[in-house]
């Protein structure tokens, strides 16, 4: 790249040379890079095309290309993504939240909002970002929620993106480990959990298999470890009529929802993405528990 380059040029450069490397969307991810680069939005890039690049300016758009070319997740670089409508900040280390991930967020609002009664706090269970948490938050003025997670990188990211979206002050943050989950009562225990299986994870794509946390993917050899987990603890965390909802691998569903009536949740639902894949299960703690029976 010399200094003959413009805005346009290297935007189409760009572009091929992603497109050779094997990315997906090449044009949008080289206006997402250079756009990084220069402190422009996508409106703002295309009302500069004519403008010539400086050198600095070049040598930051051509290290931020390297790493995509490299396969380095997108939001990684730029450091942030969105969801829910919300701004999230993202950091290697620690799961970015997929678009999948708002139908469970709608199944816990549309729980939530059949019982205003209960004023217990939600638990989200592998936090990561603090994506379903901070959603939740949002989305109700006065929900409290817990949010647990193994690593202490997730947690610094979940209560730096409470922050940014203005609901610190009712999510509280703590490192656990699922396998002994402890608090509550709750009325919703929410989770995204690891759902890869160990022979699923060398077939998944690069941006994932190498610049992903394996302890966010990977839950066994049937990739169900952690439905049991949460599963086999529900009743002791949930108030009577209260759900666990969780994300689902596609295929999962089934087996997830057998544990879930095995561990004491009778009543089970199911909920498909926009593709037809159930993307959630969801199961409901017996409204009465025998000791008041
Ligand atoms: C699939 S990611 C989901 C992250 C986030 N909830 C989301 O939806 O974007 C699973 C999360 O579970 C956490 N995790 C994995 N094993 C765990 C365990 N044994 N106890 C607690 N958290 C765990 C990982 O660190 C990761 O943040």
């Amino acid at each position: 790249m010399t200094e003959r380059w413009t805005v346009l040029s290297v935007l189409r450069w760009t572009a091929e040379y992603l497109k050779e490397k094997g990315i997906d969307s090449p044009r949008l991810d080289a206006e997402l890079l250079i756009g990084d680069a220069l402190n422009k939005d996508r409106v703002g890039l295309y009302l500069c095309y004519d403008q010539p690049l400086q050198p600095q300016e070049l040598t930051k758009i051509r290290q931020l290309v390297a790493r995509r070319a490299k396969r380095e997740p997108l939001q990684y670089i730029v450091g942030h993504t969105e969801f829910w409508s919300l701004p999230f900040k993202v950091a290697p280390g620690v799961l970015i939240p997929r678009g999948d991930t708002e139908i469970l967020v709608e199944e816990a609002l549309r729980l939530l909002e059949d019982n205003t009664t209960s004023q217990q706090p939600v638990l989200d269970v592998g936090t990561g970002s603090g994506a379903i948490a901070v959603a939740l938050a949002h989305s109700c003025p006065d929900l409290q929620v817990e949010a647990v997670d193994l690593q202490p990188e997730a947690l610094a990211q979940a209560q730096a993106n409470a922050e940014l979206n203005g609901v610190a002050e009712r999510l509280s943050f703590r490192q656990q480990d699922m396998a002994v989950l402890s608090g509550g009562p709750y009325r919703l225990v929410v989770s995204n959990p690891p759902y890869i299986r160990e022979d699923e994870m060398d077939g998944l794509m690069p941006e994932v298999r190498e610049h992903e946390p394996a302890v966010a993917l990977q839950a066994g050899s049937d990739g169900l470890d952690c439905y049991r987990l949460l599963c086999e603890q529900a009743l002791n965390l949930l108030i009577p009529g209260g759900w666990l909802l969780v994300e689902v691998g596609a295929g999962q569903a089934d087996d997830v929802a057998a544990l879930m009536v095995r561990h004491g949740l009778p009543e089970t639902f199911q909920r498909e993405d926009y593709n037809g894949i159930v993307r959630v299960v969801g199961g409901q703690a017996p409204a009465h528990t025998d000791k008041e029976s």
